[in-house]
């Protein structure tokens, strides 16, 4: 058992290095020097990826009868960003150190620097702010003329309202209903400080929620509460998540009422997700600018008008830094530390680790046949290499949440050690019984605290 002496504040430090040594994450073009603010995701990090989009689709779509999917282009015609107002709106002020040369978003400045416009780093004079578009732009077709100009897409949500009547055609959904989708985004962000929290690159998972005007206060509500339930069936700690609203100055382009789900980081309290109130101002400047009617006819209501739109707007990859960072602690164990990752077991990227407890006497054959046959049901890690107290912090230290050693007494009732990540404990499992006994302890799961 551990010694109940937990420390659950994780410094970035640690944790991006066990994410760089466990193939988590890793510096983009590291072999090059690497690239500012872009990451790529190695093998237990594609999976921990795919697992939380994964949970998300099945928690709104599957779920929702009324909610349904779509996966637009990154690229889309530049009107449409005219029309949604990022040509116009999406800026952040820069500012520029005289002296060192670093760039600041003059919004994110302290209260200290920004009233002596002196640079947080180095005390040298800053410039004045100057506002900059954090959309991408490149060009289709091999010559660059006017007439070729894209963006890439800085969300994903305008995909969802220019196909908005394809959908509701295609799919007979009656309002309210909504359409999901989850992709990539890219924003030429000033300041991308704090590993994968803030990148260029990232990706979203967003849900348009199309409503009638007079019910947009209930259904925001519904959603809030909704999302805020999310990160904890994704295991994140109640008491690090919270609400933040936002006040007049920090309302986007678009909303009427915004709320932020935040996380408290090691950095300090941020932004997870957003959810706004987006009225019809989407929809409408689409039929401006479209000349396209995006208007509904309400068969039950009779009557025709445009929607409203809740959106509940996450980030994929900024998610996954709160469940690693969430799930990190460091506990004394017998006298030693012991890293573990108390992943929810439902986004564990392995859920099993097999082990025999020695490779002679066929314990290690029977061990792998074992893995082999649990392959269809679970993802699991065969590992026989080293004392069996090292192949456990090894799982744990991956998140890992269940391991099974086979040992003598296997070969005569076939049976084996089942152990648990969070509070060690080992109980003795029927082989036939595995799959059952770990679908059940991943639907109880709660982690201590
Ligand atoms: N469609 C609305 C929208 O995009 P947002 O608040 O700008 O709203 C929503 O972004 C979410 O996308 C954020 O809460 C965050 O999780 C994620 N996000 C935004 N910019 C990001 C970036 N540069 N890197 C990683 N994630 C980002």
């Amino acid at each position: 058992m551990a010694d109940n002496s937990v420390d659950s504040t994780v410094s970035m430090d640690k944790l991006v290095s066990l994410c760089k040594r466990r193939g988590y994450i890793y510096q983009s073009s590291e072999i090059y020097g690497g690239l500012a603010s872009a990451w790529d995701y190695g093998p237990l990090g594609v999976e921990l990826k795919k697992r939380i989009q994964n949970f998300w689709w099945r928690e709104m779509t599957q779920l929702h009868e009324n909610i349904v999917g779509l996966d637009a282009a990154v690229m889309m015609h530049p009107r449409v960003w005219e029309a949604s107002g990022h040509v116009e709106n999406f800026h952040d002020p820069l500012v520029d150190c005289k002296q060192c040369r670093q760039r600041f978003r003059e919004d994110q400045l302290s209260e200290e620097a920004a009233s002596a416009h002196r640079c947080p780093e180095c005390g040298g004079e800053l410039t004045e702010a100057r506002q900059f578009n954090l959309m991408f732009s490149t060009h289709l077709g091999p010559v660059a003329e006017d007439g070729s100009l894209v963006y890439l897409r800085p969300e994903t949500a305008q995909g969802i309202y220019v196909n908005f009547k394809n959908v509701y055609q295609t799919s007979r959904q009656k309002i309210p209903f909504g359409i999901a989708q989850v992709g990539k985004a890219f924003r030429n962000e000033i300041t991308t400080k704090s590993f994968i929290f803030r990148t260029c690159e990232f990706e979203q998972m967003e849900m348009q929620f199309f409503v009638h005007p007079s019910e947009d206060e209930r259904w925001f509500e519904y959603w809030k509460a909704e999302r805020f339930a999310f990160y904890e069936k994704l295991g994140i700690r109640a008491r690090k998540l919270r609400f933040h609203q936002h006040g007049e100055g920090e309302l986007a382009h678009y909303a009427k009422i915004a709320f932020d789900i935040e996380y408290e980081f090691p950095f300090g309290w941020k932004e997870l997700e957003g959810i706004h109130n987006r009225t019809d101002f989407d929809l409408k400047r689409h039929m401006e600018f479209s000349g396209k009617d995006l208007s509904f006819l309400d068969d039950q209501r009779g009557e025709r008008y445009v929607p409203y739109v809740i959106e509940t707007s996450a980030g994929l990859t900024r998610t996954l830094l709160t469940v690693l960072a969430d799930a990190y602690e460091e506990e004394e164990v017998g006298g030693e530390q012991r890293v573990v990752l108390k992943l929810h077991p439902r986004v564990a990227p392995v859920t099993l680790g097999v082990f025999p407890l020695v490779k002679k006497d066929g314990l290690a054959d029977m061990a792998r046949e074992l893995e082999q046959s649990l392959r269809q049901d679970v993802s699991t890690f065969y590992d026989q290499g080293g004392a069996i107290g090292r192949r456990y912090r090894r799982q744990d230290e991956i998140g890992t949440p269940y391991c099974v050693t086979v040992d003598y007494q296997s070969k005569d009732d076939g049976t084996v050690t089942l152990r648990h990540r969070d509070s060690m404990k080992q109980e003795r499992v029927k082989m036939t019984e595995i799959v059952g006994v770990l679908n059940q302890a991943t639907a109880d799961y709660k982690r201590e605290e």
